[in-house]
């Protein structure tokens, strides 16, 4: 018999195919090597960022005696849960005013979505979500783990590297009724392709006269154009027509707390979306009225008890010291305005690199058309190379990339976008 260990017959498990990149990257001694698989962002030197609004925040928290290291409750910091609501719902949303929002904190992003999706696998009497094709490649592994049953519909057109906005209305418009469908706010990962609001409001009417329940996923938010507001427009239009909605947060981004691992999970329930005075006029009775909205008042607060159930056997409670950050920044308007300041400055640099790598490209007369690279937005561009042109500037550029043709825009600087411009002319001009 083998004495060998118990676990000797596993397999080996791939590596994560975008952290796996990092990895490659890191061994590779070449000193030329350009990380641009990574999602984080860099400075025009390549270091990582910690914003000075965030250092600051810090610095008040150190300096705060009265400050523990309790236990938070299983839903999280309670000022951090409002703060992030009104962040993404609007400080004026309907749905806010009448209490129909359970928020609660989450593991970041990838946290809230599970959480989420646990809830609903658990709660909601239709099972299948559909994902966009293509996703963020850690989407299909965290629905599928918490019990839903995984579709895609179409989104993005390798033909014209933007939206497939046909295929995408006719994929929702045949999916069963009640479906859930996950959004990207904005800044879609990996495609940089977001639909216009004309076109988001297609989306919705359509989603609405179907019953499909929208879970935004918003990684992005101030990250993609610059503005908090306009990032979370498609959020907000489908709160305001007073149908449920989810949406899941991240701090990691658009506050650089990566590792703080700082997110929030909001469930919007259904509500009356006109006045409370348009409403009396109709109905007649500011009773009805005010019975109506603590009913929905009601429903948050069930579903919040529900998701402490979700949350305790998982992690138990979550992390203090990011969500401490953020409401401190959220709740103070002068750190709030500074933050704006900084995330727009992280935009904007990354707005300019699409420029400089498409007038790079558009110098060495790169076959192609490259207008994509600045048509996309947010941290992403779907650049279009095949797995071979990828593996080939690996190879002979030390460039590193998920093998899709994805690159990080916040991982170049003005030092390396010639690099990358002779590489992907080399790619396309040698394995074409
Ligand atoms: C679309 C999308 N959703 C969610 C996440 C989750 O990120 P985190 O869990 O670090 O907040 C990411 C990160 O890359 C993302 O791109």
């Amino acid at each position: 018999m083998d004495p060998g260990s118990v676990f000797a017959s596993l397999v080996q498990a791939p590596e994560d195919p975008i952290l796996g990149v990092t990895v490659a990257y890191n061994k590779d001694p070449s000193p030329n090597k350009l990380n641009l698989g990574v999602g984080a962002y860099r400075t025009e030197e390549g270091k990582p960022l910690v914003l000075d609004v965030v250092r600051r925040a810090e610095q008040l928290l150190v300096n705060d005696q009265s400050r523990v290291k309790e236990y938070l409750p299983i839903v999280g910091l309670a000022d951090f849960n409002k703060l992030s609501a009104k962040l993404i719902f609007g400080a004026d949303s309907p749905a806010i005013q009448a209490n129909r929002v359970a928020t609660v904190q989450g593991l970041s992003g990838t946290g809230s979505l599970r959480v989420g999706a646990e809830f609903l696998a658990r709660h909601y009497h239709q099972l299948t979500i559909y994902i966009p094709q293509p996703t963020w490649g850690n989407h299909p592994k965290v629905f599928t783990l918490a019990g839903l049953s995984v579709k895609t519909y179409r989104y993005y057109d390798p033909a014209t590297r933007g939206l497939n906005f046909q295929g995408l209305l006719e994929d929702l418009g045949a999916a069963p009724s009640g479906a859930i469908v996950l959004l990207h706010a904005c800044a879609h990962n990996p495609t940089g392709v977001d639909p216009t609001l004309e076109q988001w409001e297609q989306i919705r009417q359509l989603m609405r006269s179907k019953g499909l329940l929208p879970f935004f996923d918003s990684a992005y938010q101030g990250f993609a154009s610059g503005s908090l507001d306009a990032d979370a427009q498609p959020v907000r239009m489908f709160v305001a027509d007073g149908g449920e909605c989810l949406a899941a947060q991240s701090y990691a981004k658009n506050m650089g707390l990566y590792g703080e691992r700082v997110g929030a999970l909001s469930i919007s329930d259904a509500g009356i979306t006109a006045s409370k005075e348009v409403i009396i006029n109709i109905a007649g009775s500011s009773k009805e009225v005010d019975d109506f909205v603590c009913k929905t008042a009601d429903v948050a607060s069930k579903v919040e008890s529900q998701l402490k159930l979700v949350i305790r056997p998982m992690y138990s409670n979550p992390p203090i010291h990011g969500a401490s950050i953020v409401a401190t920044i959220l709740k103070d308007s002068k750190m709030y305005d500074e933050w704006t300041v900084e995330l727009k400055a992280m935009a904007d640099r990354i707005i300019s690199m699409r420029k400089q790598l498409f007038d790079a490209l558009s110098a060495r007369g790169t076959p192609g058309d490259w207008s994509h690279i600045i048509k996309q937005i947010g941290m992403f561009t779907f650049t279009g190379l095949n797995g071979e042109q990828v593996a080939f500037m690996t190879k002979e550029y030390h460039i590193y990339m998920t093998s899709d043709g994805r690159i990080s825009m916040a991982g170049l600087s003005s030092k390396t976008v010639p690099h990358l411009a002779d590489a992907i002319h080399a790619a396309v001009t040698r394995m074409g």
